[in-house]
């Protein structure tokens, strides 16, 4: 069990009222709120180690540097990868999955190639491959979602052909908090040969994670979904296939040499290895210090904790939820089929009017598309309100939240 006291106490960020009500903060799936100890020691960093990594002898930059590759080794540890090599630091999930489409879709993948994602992707995962099959001539196939919001494994399996070379699919879905089996999923692309790259955003934050035991080869999440700060994230390469791709962004530190022929103007350029090849130009230092301590604060807690507090959570939303008699939940009715992302819609309105009409009793959700339209497109929705949770948030904020629901519901 958690000791939800103590770490609503780290949080100063819930003490703030809105709107003349105590804030509940259910947009976690947006973004986290950031505890005093990540705030701490990205302030501490700045205070008293800042320098430049990896470009100094002298002792600040051999400090920001240990704090920046120690860093490296926390996240590793964290989802079970074997050390710092497979853990590229980048600016997002976004950015993570960029990296991959490009450095492989440049230089591996070519007409006749196929890479299979989902329906139920956030745009990350399918704006990237899209962009790449334009230039280099490969396929898409896109794997359908069944109505009752939960991915359909027999399609997935009829896509995947000896032509896959990439299998990229979302873990959870950012819009129905559905948990896909990526274990299988890594099985039916390994078979071909194909690769498996995971978007993590949704499912690395709130349960654990071992990329050894799921068997893949890609897992790509984000600092601030965690605790961390913004501009921070991860992606998790597997160390012989890191060790053979091509760079991604070229620049500073990336490289072991570079000659350049002033005559010919010819550079001859050999590459520095994981995981500095992907890390291009001064990094996100402080980024880096502040998710280290986000990842420090979620082992504490423990990530069966987090998960169990979140399932228990999402039980008792959508058995509350069944009071409502205008609201309508999307996704599988099983709680154990679903983390902490329960998307409605209330008849009548809009979901940017629930979420203003919520926000004015001091709860903060999101509404829209959730960067998701093809999965809407497929459930024939035209947007949905979002509330999504974290370990710092309670069943007497669920109870707000409903109280709220019901009073809306009346003005609907
Ligand atoms: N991907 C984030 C979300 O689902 C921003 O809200």
């Amino acid at each position: 069990m958690i000791d939800l006291e103590r770490i609503r106490g780290d949080f100063p960020i819930l003490d703030r009222i809105v709107n003349g009500h105590k804030l509940v903060y259910f947009d976690n799936a947006a973004t986290t709120q950031k505890p005093i100890q990540v705030i701490n020691a990205i302030v501490d960093y700045y205070k008293f180690h800042n320098s430049n990594v990896h470009r100094g002898v002298h002792t600040l930059s051999q400090e920001a540097t240990e704090l920046y590759e120690s860093a490296h080794e926390e996240a590793a540890k964290f989802i079970g990868a074997e050390g710092l090599e497979e853990i590229v630091f980048v600016k997002n999930t976004t950015e993570a999955i960029n990296l991959v489409a490009y450095s492989l879709g440049m230089w591996s993948l070519e007409p006749g190639d196929e890479v299979v994602i989902t329906a139920m992707d956030h745009h990350s995962n399918i704006v990237p491959w899209h962009l790449m099959s334009e230039l280099k001539g490969f396929k898409l196939r896109i794997v359908r979602v069944k109505q009752d919001g939960t991915l359909d494994l027999e399609d997935l399996a009829d896509k995947v052909s000896s032509k896959t070379r990439i299998v990229a699919v979302p873990h959870v879905s950012n819009v129905l908090g559905v948990v896909n089996d990526v274990k299988s999923i890594a099985k039916i692309a390994h078979e071909v040969d194909a690769l498996i790259l995971v978007d993590g955003a949704q499912s690395v934050p709130h349960m654990p994670i071992d990329v050894r035991d799921l068997d893949i080869d890609f897992l790509a999440f984000s600092g601030h979904k965690m605790l961390g700060p913004t501009g921070i994230g991860v992606l998790y390469g597997r160390r012989d296939i890191l060790g053979s791709m091509r760079p991604f962004l070229g620049g500073g530190d990336m490289i072991s040499e570079v000659h350049s022929d002033v005559e010919t103007g010819k550079c001859t350029i050999t590459y520095n290895a994981p995981p500095w090849r992907f890390e291009a130009g001064t990094p996100n230092i402080a980024g880096a210090v502040g998710l280290a301590e986000a990842i420090r604060y979620l082992r504490n807690i423990g990530m069966e904790n987090v998960l169990l507090h979140e399932r228990d959570l999402v039980e008792y939303t959508l058995r509350r939820m069944e009071e409502l008699g205008k609201t309508h939940v999307y996704g599988p009715r099983d709680p154990g089929k679903r983390l902490g992302v329960v998307s409605f819609n209330v008849e009548g309105l809009d979901s940017h009017e629930t979420a203003m009409m919520l926000d004015s009793y001091g709860i903060m959700v999101r509404s829209g598309l959730h960067c998701a339209q093809p999965l809407h497109e497929t459930l024939s929705i035209q947007t949905t309100t979002r509330a999504s949770f974290y370990i710092y948030n309670t069943r007497e904020e669920v109870d707000r939240f409903i109280e709220a629901l019901k009073e809306i519901e009346m003005v609907a």
